[in-house]
């Protein structure tokens, strides 16, 4: 009997032996059709950025520095996004560790896609630095003057990357198929305080000179930078908040459940995976309710209402912290994943802290807000799973990743 067991393990392992060498080395199939990146053949695995913020000029020069990871023998060409950069010009590391210069081609500028950006290398290079800078054109950065700010007094800029802008100000694999970490270098004015979607210290000292690390890989769409009159409050050892100063207190009120609802749902999803939690509060003109860069959601000042009334989008822009920032959709044709997972963990959160009346409540308005939009869209628009092909994805987006997708 021993024997037969024994023979039978043989026999199983064999198979299987012959089984795995059946199975190609799998693939990656290039379903993102928003990058020109060759994301088959070569992969960046860290982004090192070196830039300086000209409020006058509105531009960010400097270089990015691609760690590259060749997937295949079959090219020494790396293909990346940019939309409306200057590109001066681009060095390679070769095996010996020396940098030299290598020929670039920038294409005409797609209405949708930017620049394809196609640097020959001539060989598998292990780093790529490109020297270049954005434009006031940016489409990802606003710049805005002192009056457009609740000081009034300094600058401010800021970055909205989602869906395809990180092109517009970082020469880069501009798709969630590829995730990276980074690190930065920005330098400003003496009297702003930048902040990353990275390792904030709450005690930097504000001296034009600030130095940023994202040891965990995010895809190109979550890198963010703020830039401005920024001060920082604490809500808890976790939490806080930076924000101009006029508005930092009435922020920390409105926002004093944030570790509350970061405890909730990790009873619920597992552990909180990114360190710090804290929001930064953008001048009104930030184009959205939130957005979910890590350790630091971006947030508009217009929710602030004075009663936590609008607080969900707090607990919208922690649950993907979870969905979304942990587990990615895959390309943009895929953002109901993100958005329709989350929506769902937001109103879960909203239910655990402020009980479950709140929760039916914000359902049952989310539902409502779906039928009056479904009335209103092509119904190509309604699925989930939209055919995006040809458009920009800022102008297929609706409520019906959020709601339909929250639903399913
Ligand atoms: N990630 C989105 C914002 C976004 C989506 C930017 C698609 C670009 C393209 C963010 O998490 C979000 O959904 N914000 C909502 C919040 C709301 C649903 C509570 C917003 O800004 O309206
Ligand atoms: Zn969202």
């Amino acid at each position: 009997m021993k024997f037969f067991k024994r023979l039978m393990l043989l026999v199983t392992l064999t198979i299987s032996q012959f089984a795995f060498a059946a199975i190609p080395v799998s693939k990656t199939v290039l379903n993102d059709v928003y990058t020109y990146a060759n994301y088959d053949q070569v992969i960046t695995t860290h982004l090192y950025l070196d830039l300086a913020v000209d409020f006058e000029q509105k531009t960010l020069s400097g270089f990015a520095e691609l760690s590259l990871k060749w997937l295949t023998d079959d090219t020494q060409k790396v293909i990346l996004d940019t939309r409306d950069l200057v590109v001066h010009n681009v060095l390679a590391q070769n095996s010996q560790g020396q940098w030299q210069k290598v020929d670039f081609v920038l294409a005409k500028r797609d209405a949708v896609l930017g620049s394809k950006l196609t640097v020959n290398t001539q060989f598998k290079a292990k780093k790529l630095r490109v020297y270049y800078n954005s434009t006031a054109k940016a489409s990802g950065l606003q710049w805005l003057s002192p009056e457009q700010t609740a000081g009034k007094e300094k600058p401010f800029l800021f970055s909205q990357n989602q869906a395809i802008h990180a092109r517009s100000w970082i020469p880069i694999q501009d798709t969630p198929s590829v995730r990276l970490t980074y690190t930065a270098r920005i330098t400003t004015d003496k009297d702003v305080l930048a902040v990353m979607s990275a390792n904030n210290e709450p005690d930097t000292v504000r001296d034009g000179d600030y130095f940023f690390s994202m040891p965990q890989a995010i895809p190109a769409y979550l890198i963010a930078i703020g830039v401005g009159d920024l001060h920082f409050k604490a809500m808890s050892h976790q939490t806080g908040i930076y924000a101009e100063a006029n508005i930092l207190a009435a922020a920390v009120a409105e926002f004093d459940d944030t570790q509350a609802m970061i405890d909730e749902a990790e009873k619920m999803y597992g552990k909180y995976r990114w360190g710090r939690y804290d929001l930064l509060i953008l001048p009104p003109s930030f184009p959205f309710g939130g957005m979910e860069n890590p350790r630091l959601s971006f947030i508009t000042p217009t929710i602030i209402a004075g009663d936590k009334s609008l607080v969900n989008l707090i607990a919208h822009e922690l649950a993907h912290s979870w969905s979304g920032n942990l587990v990615t959709n895959e390309s943009w044709r895929d953002l109901w994943l993100n958005e329709g997972f989350t929506s769902y963990v937001e109103n879960r959160i909203m239910e655990a802290v402020f009980g479950e009346q709140r929760s039916m409540m914000e359902q049952a308005l989310d539902a409502q807000g779906l039928n009056y939009e479904i009335a209103e869209l092509a119904p190509g628009d309604t699925q989930l799973y939209i055919d995006l092909k040809g458009r920009d994805p800022d102008d297929a987006f609706s409520g019906v990743p959020y709601k339909k997708g929250s639903c399913f």
